[in-house]
């Protein structure tokens, strides 16, 4: 028999190989009967090309191992592919599960590969914001070891649905512009640019989270490979932090063990306000041009209400409905303020909600976005905005829903179970009770039940406070 020549197109043609694929099998071509090639003039089987063969039956695993080893930059893989098909097809369907087997052992070993890549571009591509107000776009620049420009875009279209972006790498180009995907040619590094407004965020960000005793220079540097520093604005900062780290370990335990990150990113925050905002709008711009601290969000969510409402309740950050969305408290958790407010007549349409951290933060699980509680040190990157926002509404009462919140309204870390009750944030009267999505986090109805109550004996005091003319004499920070 006559060897066949198919060849692929560059890059990860997965496409191409699902067709050349079921042609094979169709015409039952061995291995060993076929050379596969990669070049810019695709063809399948030379001037035989054409005609869709039916779809081969594999085994989930075997389909999502081609799908990772197609985007290797090995000019096997296809040959190696079709060697895995042959076989699975032809008595070895539980092939994958021999890993001695040498074919499995490639094979596994390319998929880590390339696991292992789209990890890297995952966490640490960077985009930078280009344009004016109006037209905000946002570019990355990355340089992936293998193929996956396509195989990562439906995680940063996920993630980054609401902006308009674009990722350039040297093997190709890809574009969402809010609506949909267009693949474009390959770039150079030129192309993006180098350096945005929000670098020095980054910059604070990282140093305010980074703990010198841990440091661990090979580790650190396997984890995040200095090939991706260049590309990522708080790695500028990772030199002068290990070659200080051990001074700064000896300080550490000099002073107290657990104490929290004494820098803070609120001088860079500030340094952004060029003009300090006067009005929730463009104390909002900032906050949206500012972008998510940790990656992910769709979005900021801003406060929402009555530019000077009465009541302001402050929650912990938006949740996943709420980041989808745009708006605080729609999710699950703000269904349940709304019942409990409707419950005591507190008029919605009269309160600012507003939250202590602008942006979701979760962990993806599968295809779910779990929530993931925001640390102190991002709780305090984001308070400066809070008390601006409160400074710009000014209302007669501060309303704290849950742990988080007290931190950013008191800087300090109390429990709810001690504190919940009439308080004072500085100056403002405020009140602290906890926060709904703990009501819906309780294991049984009873408990449920018993803690909704409570949550509406609160509302009603808060009503109550609210209607009230308030002693603005000193409170405790706690219960009265
Ligand atoms: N939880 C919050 O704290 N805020 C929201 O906006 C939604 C849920």
């Amino acid at each position: 028999m006559s060897l066949h020549r198919i060849t692929l197109k560059d890059g990860a043609d997965l496409d191409g190989f699902r067709r050349a694929v079921r042609r094979v099998i169709a015409e039952e071509l061995a291995p060993q009967h076929v050379v596969w090639t990669i070049g810019s003039e695709p063809d399948l089987f030379g001037d035989d090309a054409g005609g869709e063969a039916a779809p081969v039956a594999l085994p989930r695993p075997v389909g999502e191992l081609i799908q990772l080893v197609v985007c290797h930059r090995d000019p096997e893989r296809y040959a190696l592919l079709h060697q895995l098909v042959w076989r699975v097809l032809n008595g070895e369907r539980e092939l994958l599960q021999i890993a001695s087997d040498p074919l499995v052992h490639r094979l596994d070993l390319m998929a880590r590969t390339i696991r292992r890549d789209l990890h890297k571009m995952h966490a640490f591509l960077r985009f930078r914001k280009v344009g004016g107000q109006h037209l905000e776009r946002f570019v990355a620049w990355f340089e992936p070891d293998h193929f996956i420009l396509e195989a990562t875009a439906g995680f940063f279209i996920d993630r980054f649905r609401s902006l308009d972006w674009t990722i350039l790498t040297p093997v190709g180009s890809m574009r969402w512009d809010r609506a949909k995907l267009t693949y474009g040619p390959p770039a150079r590094k030129e192309d993006a640019p180098s350096e945005d407004s929000f670098e020095n965020g980054w910059r604070d960000y990282y140093e305010s989270v980074f703990n010198p005793a841990r440091v661990n220079p090979t580790a650190m540097r396997a984890e995040m490979p200095k090939k991706y520093w260049h590309n990522m604005p708080e790695a500028a900062s990772i030199p002068a932090l290990i070659q200080t780290a051990s001074q700064r370990v000896e300080r550490m335990i000099e002073q107290e063990a657990t104490m929290p990150a004494k820098r803070t990113p609120e001088r860079a925050i500030e340094a952004m306000w060029d003009q300090e905002p006067k009005t929730l709008e463009q104390l909002n711009a900032i906050i949206g041009k500012a972008g998510p601290l940790v990656p992910g969000a769709t979005q900021a969510v801003f406060g929402e209400g009555p530019a000077h409402a009465d009541i302001v309740f402050v929650g912990e950050q938006p949740g996943d409905q709420e980041d989808l969305q745009g708006r605080p408290f729609v999710g699950p958790a703000g269904k349940l303020l709304m019942k409990a407010m409707g419950e005591v007549g507190l008029d919605q349409s009269k309160i600012y909600l507003t939250n202590a951290v602008k942006h979701f933060k979760f962990e993806q699980r599968g295809h779910r976005r779990i929530h993931a509680k925001p640390t102190a040190g991002e709780v305090k990157h984001y308070r400066p905005w809070l008390m601006k926002e409160l400074e710009l509404v000014r209302p007669k009462l501060v309303v704290a829903l849950g742990a988080t919140a007290v931190l950013a309204l008191s800087g300090k870390q109390i429990p709810i179970t001690r504190a919940r009750g009439r308080a004072a944030f500085g100056e403002r009267q405020g009140y602290i009770t906890v926060h709904p999505s703990y009501l819906l986090r309780l294991p049984d109805e009873h408990s449920k039940r018993e803690a909704y109550d409570l949550f509406v004996q609160d509302l009603a005091r808060i009503r109550d406070l609210s209607l009230a003319d308030l002693d603005t004499g000193e409170l405790p920070l706690a219960a009265e």
